[in-house]
């Protein structure tokens, strides 16, 4: 399913992200660069050896990122698959939804969107951040990815195409659910 935004386009996809011929795609990181499991994990595994490097340079001057900022690298051997920079985040970590959670989680989609804008990325990709291993609910996290994505595509001009790409089948389904209830209240 797509959405037409004012400036650009919302889609969601039922796939892997580093699948993805976009400009940029999104990493659900640790605040330590370090690489991990999951989407992380997918995406060290599939830039190489060169995206670990990177990401030791950043932690070497900012020593960690908080949640809810981003950054970026170049995309390693990823390049070859015409990706040209990740965008590395941290959600938050799930604590009962009254420490912040919803607010960090918003500015993560809002700053990685900032920041692929300010480097002139105009496709991009985003994974359910915070949806896995820091156990946000997946609908209470859609509602507020898929909000805050329309919202910047509503004000800011330059990202032609924001992905959400939905590894789980069930993940999927929920976003879409909630994409229609958001869409048809616009
Ligand atoms: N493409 C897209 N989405 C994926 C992929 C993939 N290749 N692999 C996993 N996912 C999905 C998961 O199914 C989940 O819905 O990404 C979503 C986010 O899950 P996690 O990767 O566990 O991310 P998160 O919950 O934000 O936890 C971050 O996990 O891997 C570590 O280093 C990472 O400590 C950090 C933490």
């Amino acid at each position: 399913m797509e959405l037409r935004l004012k400036y650009g386009t919302l889609r969601l996809v039922h796939g892997d992200i580093t699948e993805q011929r976009v400009d940029a795609i999104v990493n659900a990181a640790n605040s330590r660069l370090m690489g991990g499991g999951g989407v992380d994990g997918a995406i060290h595994r599939a830039a190489g050896p060169e995206l670990h490097r990177e990401c030791m340079e950043i932690i070497r001057k900012i020593v960690r990122l908080e949640h809810g900022n981003a950054v970026y690298t170049r995309a390693g051997r990823m390049k070859e698959r015409g990706i040209r920079w990740i965008i590395h985040t941290v959600g938050p970590v799930w604590r009962g939804g009254k420490h912040g959670e919803p607010e960090i989680l918003e500015r993560c989609y809002r700053n990685s969107m900032k920041l692929a804008r300010e480097i002139g990325a105009r496709t991009m990709a985003f994974p359910s951040i915070s949806t896995g291993a820091y156990g946000y609910p997946v609908e209470k996290a859609a509602k507020i990815a898929l909000s805050a994505i329309m919202d910047e595509l509503e004000k800011h001009e330059g990202i032609d195409e924001v992905r959400m790409v939905l590894y789980l089948r069930e993940v999927f389904d929920t976003q879409l659910e909630t994409l229609r209830e958001l869409g048809s209240g616009n």
